[in-house]
C-alpha cells in the first residue's frame, strides 16, 4: 500500500541537500517511492509538481503535470506553447540545458513554502532529459511555463528553492493579497 507522505517546509535540511542521481530507476526502492509520491500529490489535491526531497525522500525524483487552461488566478501559463497541457510525467535524474540566454520573469509558488508566491526569472527556453520509471531516457524541448516548472522541480533535486532564485524579494507576497494587489509587484 502506498504511503501518504509528509512535507518538508522551508528550513528543514533535506530541502537544501543534492540528491545524488539514481542508478536503476527500475529498482523497487525506486517505484516504491514513486507510488508513495504519486499517492500523496492524490490525497493532498493538484500541484503542479512535486519533487522527492519535498515529501522528505533524499532521491533524484521529480512529478509534475500541466492542466489544459488557458489561465490560472495564480500563474501565467503559455497555452501558445503547450495547447493541451503537458501530461503527467515522472522524471528519474533530469538534467537541463538551457536553448538560448532569455530569461523571463514569472510567478511561483512551492509545497514547501505554503501560501507564497513569488516572482522568478527563469530561462524561457530548455531541452531536458529524464529517465522514466522504466528506465527509458526521454528529451524534450519545453518554453514558457512547462519550462519553469522543469527548472523548478530540478531545482530542489539541487537543495535550491524558488526564493533563493528570487532578485527582489518585494514580490515574495501570500498569494491571496498577491491577487488581490499583483499589480504592484508584478514587473512582466
Ligand atoms: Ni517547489
Amino acid at each position: 500500500m502506498p504511503r501518504i507522505l509528509s512535507f518538508a517546509r522551508l528550513g528543514e535540511p533535506i530541502l537544501y541537500e543534492k540528491t545524488p542521481l539514481i542508478p536503476d530507476p527500475t529498482a523497487l526502492e525506486i517505484q516504491e517511492a514513486i507510488a508513495d509520491m504519486l499517492h500523496t500529490m492524490e490525497v493532498r489535491g493538484p500541484c503542479f509538481g512535486l519533487a522527492a526531497p519535498q515529501v522528505f525522500i533524499p532521491l533524484r525524483i521529480t512529478i509534475f503535470s500541466i492542466p489544459k487552461v488557458p489561465h490560472h488566478s495564480r500563474y501565467s501559463y503559455t497555452p501558445e506553447y503547450d495547447p493541451d497541457g503537458v501530461p503527467q510525467t515522472i522524471m528519474i535524474n533530469p538534467e537541463i540545458t538551457p536553448l538560448d540566454d532569455e530569461t523571463t520573469p514569472g510567478w511561483e509558488g512551492c509545497l514547501s513554502v505554503p501560501g507564497l508566491l513569488g516572482e522568478v526569472e527563469r530561462y524561457h527556453s530548455i531541452r531536458y532529459t529524464f529517465q522514466s520509471p522504466d528506465g527509458k531516457t526521454h528529451t524534450r524541448e519545453a518554453h514558457g511555463f512547462h519550462a519553469r516548472v522543469v527548472q523548478h522541480e530540478t531545482d530542489h533535486l539541487d537543495g535550491i528553492l524558488y526564493t533563493m532564485r528570487m532578485k527582489n524579494l518585494r514580490s515574495l507576497t501570500f498569494s491571496e493579497e498577491n491577487l488581490k494587489h499583483r499589480e504592484l509587484f508584478e514587473t512582466h
